[in-house]
């Protein structure tokens, strides 16, 4: 099983932004932990601050990969176009957050990607990543017998 875990604008700045709502993890550490978690599934990692990159790697995720964890992080909140083309490609995207957005600022709590995507993870800091691995894995594996 393939997945890619594809990361949005400012998270390459794990660690130093705003550590109080995103931690102290930096995105190598972070993609060293999922990585060691998951034994037996591939895991690739790709980040981007350009909305456009997003939207080819989707693109590019057809027949490479099973799956995709995606945190879009401020484009999650407004960018029709990666909602089309989480749409427009048979890939499973499942949509993850560090911080729990419905707390948060009011823009925050809409999500337009949500509604194309195979279910959302929100407020679990990095182990976000990890629940959303597992419900993308969970879903190829089990998903059409339960
Ligand atoms: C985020 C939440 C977004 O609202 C924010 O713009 C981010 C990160 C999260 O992981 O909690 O960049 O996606």
């Amino acid at each position: 099983m393939k997945i890619l875990v594809l990361q949005g604008p400012n998270l390459n700045l794990l660690g130093e932004r705003k550590p109080e709502v995103y931690g102290l993890t930096g995105l190598p550490e972070l993609q060293k932990y999922i990585s060691e978690y998951f034994k037996k599934i591939e895991i690739s990692f790709f980040q981007s601050n350009h909305e456009g990159e997003i939207i080819d790697q989707l693109h590019a995720a057809r027949g490479k990969y099973d799956g995709v964890v995606l945190n879009a992080g401020a484009l999650t909140h407004y960018s029709y176009a990666i909602r089309d083309a989480i749409e427009s490609i048979a890939v499973p995207v499942v949509e993850v957050h560090i911080s729990n957005v419905h707390n948060r600022e009011e823009f925050r709590r809409q999500s337009v990607i949500a509604p194309v995507c195979l279910g959302s993870v929100s407020g679990f800091g990095i182990y976000s990543y990890i629940l959303g691995i597992q419900a993308v894995a969970h879903q190829l594996k089990d998903g059409r017998q339960v």
